[in-house]
């Protein structure tokens, strides 16, 4: 193949286009009755290599845009173009058996309606589900719109989606974050209000105790107002521990033995058919208060033994230290950090329940059994000693709450808990 321009001679226009190509005998052979011929032929030539080149330069940028891009036949649903995106997502269509429908593949009743609406003539635009080849559920946005010839018929579609799961779950994780503290602050208040008029009632019930004397008839009275009253304070209590923020009672200690502590407590008061078995790493310290930590294993101890009702199971309580990244500004660090993890074999959670659990007052238990306080005021704790809380579950098969806390870091001590000076010393040996 040579190019026109290497033929320039006062017979031709000048300047030819710099892009025609084609077969050099056929310039040799040139007469003014084959010019306009010849020149028909150069410009094929030259529509064509600019096609190929629009071409390949749509399919490199299809292929290097975030979206998923496809191309399907409006009449039978088969796909026409993909691009590199589609195939990572819903795997590469020149594996399916030929003519395969788009919408069978991907069980998603959103973009048969879509692909639907597009064949009458009608853009669509919306997000919704899907699984994948692979078969992890994605949260998409698209739009599909019809593309008609030049009689207006509509001949493809052509479908864009996005994949926006990630952010779906980020904004999802925000509102309960903003939900949760919305909550704590308005329950700190009312607690606040509440637990002073059950101040003046108890003193009140106290005060005409002391009035009437043991044998007055309505003793039996002021003894119940002083039981219900004190239960109204615990369950206060229970309430200002998920909004409060404070590190009043915090102190350095052994998050290990207080595990075992509790767990000894658990097996004697769980029924018989539940086991707990526990694997903890030795002597980890973090900064906080360890009541409010017992706390925490009691209530998540408490619910998983609950879940495996009426046949037993096995809650298993894991204790190990991990690293997870920091970052500031553009350096990102290593901070140690333990994780608990608190896994039953029950019943599990579908996720209306799994959205819902850190809600105070939220309980799935009969009037009476349970005060749906137990999980938010694990919630409240745990953000307010600095960690985060994960849970996963799925009905039917149990569920695991994973916590991470950050890990005391005595200045004057190592991470095994060795004084300073004590390190100095061994350091000294080595020298
Ligand atoms: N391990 C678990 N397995 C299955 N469901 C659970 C588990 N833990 C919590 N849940 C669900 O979360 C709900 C809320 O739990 P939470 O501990 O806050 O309250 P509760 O257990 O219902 O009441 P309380 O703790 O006051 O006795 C429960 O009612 C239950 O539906
Ligand atoms: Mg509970």
């Amino acid at each position: 193949m040579g190019s026109i321009r290497a033929c320039h001679s006062s017979r031709y226009p000048n300047p030819l286009p710099p892009l025609i190509q084609f077969e050099p005998w056929k310039f040799i052979s040139l007469s003014d009755s084959k010019y306009r011929e010849t020149l028909a032929v150069a410009k094929v030539a030259t529509e064509k290599r600019q096609l190929e080149e629009t071409s390949k330069r749509l399919s490199s940028a299809l292929d290097q845009v975030l979206e998923v891009i496809a191309i399907l036949d409006a009449g039978d649903g088969s796909i026409i173009y993909s691009n590199t995106n589609f195939s990572q997502i819903f795997g590469n269509p020149n594996q399916w058996p030929p003519h395969q429908k788009f919408t069978v593949l991907f069980e998603c009743q959103m973009l048969a309606t879509a692909l639907e609406q597009a064949r009458s003539g009608q853009a669509w635009k919306g997000r919704s589900s899907l699984k994948t080849y692979a078969g992890k559920s994605i949260v998409f946005e698209g739009t599909v719109s019809p593309v008609r010839n030049v009689e207006g018929v509509v001949e493809s579609l052509v479908v864009r989606l996005r994949d926006i799961t990630l952010e779906v779950e980020k904004d999802r994780h925000l509102r309960q974050v903003q939900k949760m503290d919305a909550l704590g602050a308005l329950a700190g208040g009312m607690v606040h209000d509440f637990n002073n008029l059950i101040c003046a009632i108890l003193s009140a019930a106290e005060l005409i105790e002391r009035q009437v004397g043991p044998d007055s008839p309505i003793q039996k009275k002021l003894e119940l107002i002083q039981q219900v009253g004190g239960r109204a304070r615990e369950l206060s209590k229970q309430i200002l521990n998920f909004s409060r923020r404070t590190d009043d009672a915090w102190i350095p200690f052994d998050l290990t033995s207080l595990i075992t502590e509790v767990k000894c407590l658990l097996q004697t008061t769980f029924p018989s058919n539940v086991e707990v078995r526990s694997e903890l790493a030795k002597g980890i310290r973090i900064l906080g208060d360890p009541s409010q930590l017992h706390q925490v294993l009691m209530n998540l101890g408490i619910n998983g033994s609950q879940a495996m009702q009426p046949d037993g199971g096995v809650l298993s309580i894991h204790l190990e230290q991990v690293e997870t990244g920091r970052r500031v500004g553009d350096q990102s660090f290593l901070e140690p950090c333990v994780q608990l993890t608190v896994k039953d074999t029950g019943c599990g959670m579908d996720p209306y329940t799994l959205e819902r659990i850190f809600e105070p007052f939220f309980t799935t238990k009969d009037v009476g059994h349970g005060t749906g306080l137990g999980l938010s005021v694990v919630y409240g704790i745990v953000h307010a000693h600095g960690g985060n809380l994960h849970v996963s579950s799925e009905p039917g098969k149990g569920s695991s709450f994973k916590i991470r806390l950050p890990i005391y870091q005595d200045l004057n001590k190592g991470m095994d808990g060795s004084s300073i000076e004590s390190r100095v010393s061994s350091l000294f040996k080595y020298i």
